[in-house]
C-alpha cells in the first residue's frame, strides 16, 4: 500500500484494508457485518516522535539512573495504590469506565491534589464546558491555584499551549472527544483516537508530563476505539461501577510501573467520591446475624485482603431441571462446587434450586472462596447458620479435598482486625505457621469442614 493511500478501517477493532467492504475480523469474532470506513492516511511527518533527549542511545543498564521524584503521589491514597505508589512523570495513564462511573469526578480530585504538589496542572475538558466543570468543582469544594481548566477539543491547540503553560500534569477528558484537525476522520474514530493517543504519548515522554486520559467504554465493556490505545499507554485503569451501588472499584488491568492486582475502593456520594480505606467493613456492614446460608470469606485483591459475605439460598425446585443462579462469582465454578458437595459430602442438591450471591454487589474471582461457597450452600440446605465470628478459606478440588491458599496470614490478620474470632482454613496451610492471629482450625476435606461447623 503506498504510504499516503487512503485506507478503509473498521471503527470497532481497527482492522485496516486497502479496499472498501466489511470487516472480516469482526465477522469471525461474531460481531456481524461491520462496514469499513474510509480514512485519509495520517501525514507521515505528524506521526514521528519529537526528538528525544541527547542521551538516547544504547547504554549499559548500570549507567541508567532514575531521577528522584519520578513518581508523584496524587494524595488520593486509593488511586496511588492502584498506580503503584503514585503517578510516574512522563507516563500515560488511561482511565476507562462507563458514563457516570465518576471518571471526571475522580480526575478532577486528582488534578486538585496534584496541583498542590506539582503545579501547574492542566485539565482539558472536551466534553463538558468549563462552566460545568467549575460547577462541579464548586459543589465539591475544589479550589486550587495551580489548576488550569480549559474547554478545548483541538489537540493541536492543546499541544501549542503546552509551551506557554508548562504543565507538570495533564488531564484529557476524554480521548474520544479531542481531535487533530489535520486528520479528516471524525473525533472518536479509530484514526483520531490512535493518532491523538500517539501524540499525547510522545508529548508526555518528551516533556515529562504525567498524563491522564479518560476513555469511554462500549456497552460490551471494552474501551471504545482501537485496542491500540491500550498498547500505547503505560497504565490502563478501569473504573467499575455496579448499578444501584454507591461504591466504585478502580482496578489496574495494565501497569508498566506497578502490580495489576491492586484495587482502590471509592464511594460516590453527594460530596463526590470518598475513599473507602476499609472496604471489608464496608462490604460487611449489613450482614445478618445468625442467618443460614451466609458465610464470610477473605479474598485477596493484590496485596489487599478483602472480606466479603457470600450468600446461598437452597430451595426445593418446583419443577423440571433445578435452577442455578450465580451473581458475583463464576457460574461454572459454583456448579462444580455444588457437584462436589453432593457427591463427596452427600448433600442432595439434584432437586434443589440454588442461588449464590456476593452481598453488597461485590465479586469473588479466587478459588480461595470455594470452601465458603460450599459451606454457604450446605448451611442453607440444612437451614443451620454458621458461627457469626467465623471466616472461611480454602480451594476445593474435585475429590472434595481442601487445598492451600496463598497469603493466608494477610487474610487472617484482616479478619482478626474486623472482629472475627475463628477461621476454617486448609490443613496444609496451617502446618508450618506461626501462631495465627485468631483461632484457626485446619480441615483437609469438605466433609471435615461440614463436620467442624455444621455438625
Ligand atoms: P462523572 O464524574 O461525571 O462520571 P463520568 O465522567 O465517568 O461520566 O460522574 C457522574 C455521576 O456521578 C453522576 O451520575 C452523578 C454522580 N455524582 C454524585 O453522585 N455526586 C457527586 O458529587 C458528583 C460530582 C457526581
Ligand atoms: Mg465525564
Amino acid at each position: 500500500m503506498p504510504r499516503d493511500a487512503n485506507v478503509y478501517r473498521c471503527q470497532q477493532c481497527g482492522f485496516a484494508s486497502p479496499k472498501a467492504g466489511t470487516c472480516p475480523d469482526c465477522l469471525r469474532g461474531g460481531a456481524g457485518y461491520v462496514q469499513l470506513v474510509e480514512e485519509r492516511a495520517a501525514p507521515s511527518r505528524g506521526t514521528r516522535r519529537p526528538a528525544a533527549a541527547a542521551a538516547d542511545r544504547p547504554r549499559p543498564l548500570r549507567e541508567i539512573t532514575l531521577e528522584r521524584g519520578d513518581r508523584v503521589a496524587t494524595g488520593i491514597g486509593e488511586l496511588d495504590r492502584v498506580l503503584g505508589g503514585g503517578v510516574v512523570r512522563g507516563s500515560l495513564v488511561l482511565i476507562g469506565g462507563e458514563p457516570g462511573a465518576g471518571k471526571s469526578t475522580l480526575l478532577l480530585a486528582a488534578a486538585r491534589a496534584l496541583a498542590r504538589v506539582t503545579p501547574p496542572v492542566l485539565y482539558v475538558t472536551a466534553e463538558e464546558s468549563a462552566a460545568q466543570v467549575k460547577m462541579r468543582a464548586d459543589r465539591l469544594g475544589i479550589t486550587a491555584d495551580g489548576l488550569l481548566l480549559w474547554a478545548e477539543t483541538d489537540l493541536a491547540a492543546v499541544q501549542a499551549a503546552l509551551d506557554d503553560v508548562k504543565p507538570r500534569a495533564l488531564v484529557v477528558d476524554s480521548i474520544q472527544t479531542v481531535s487533530l484537525p489535520e486528520l479528516e476522520s471524525a473525533p472518536g474514530s479509530v484514526a483520531q483516537v490512535r493518532e491523538c493517543g500517539a501524540r499525547l504519548q510522545a508529548l508526555a515522554k518528551a516533556r515529562g508530563i504525567a498524563t491522564f486520559l479518560v476513555g469511554h467504554v462500549t456497552k460490551e465493556g471494552a474501551l471504545a476505539g482501537p485496542r491500540v490505545l491500550e498498547h500505547l499507554v503505560d497504565t490502563v485503569l478501569y473504573f467499575e461501577s455496579e448499578p444501584h451501588h454507591a461504591y466504585r472499584v478502580l482496578r489496574a488491568v495494565k501497569n508498566r510501573f506497578g502490580s495489576t492486582n491492586e484495587i482502590g475502593v471509592f464511594e460516590m456520594g453527594e460530596r463526590g467520591l470518598t475513599e473507602v480505606s476499609n472496604p471489608s467493613g464496608f462490604f460487611l456492614a449489613e450482614r445478618p446475624a445468625g442467618a443460614a446460608g451466609s458465610v464470610v470469606v477473605a479474598s485477596l485483591e493484590g496485596t489487599r485482603p478483602l472480606l466479603l459475605e457470600l450468600q446461598a439460598l437452597v430451595t426445593r425446585a418446583s419443577f423440571g431441571t433445578p435452577r442455578r443462579t450465580v451473581l458475583g462469582a463464576d457460574y461454572n465454578r459454583v456448579c462444580l462446587l455444588l457437584a462436589v458437595l453432593e457427591k463427596r459430602a452427600g448433600v442432595p442438591l439434584a432437586s434443589q434450586d440454588v442461588f449464590v450471591n456476593v452481598a453488597g454487589g461485590g465479586r469473588v474471582t479466587e478459588p480461595a472462596a470455594d470452601l465458603g461457597i460450599v459451606l454457604a450452600a450446605a448451611s442453607s440446605y440444612l437451614d443451620r447458620p454458621l458461627p457469626a465470628d467465623l471466616v472461611v478459606l480454602g480451594e476445593v478440588g474435585l475429590t472434595g479435598e481442601v487445598r492451600a491458599v496463598a497469603g493466608l496470614e494477610l487474610r487472617l490478620r484482616e479478619a482478626a482486625a474486623l472482629g472475627f474470632r475463628t477461621a476454617l482454613v486448609p490443613r496444609g496451610s496451617l502446618a508450618d505457621r506461626a501462631k495465627p492471629p485468631l483461632e484457626a482450625r485446619g480441615v483437609a476435606t469438605v466433609t471435615d469442614a461440614l463436620d467442624a461447623v455444621l455438625g
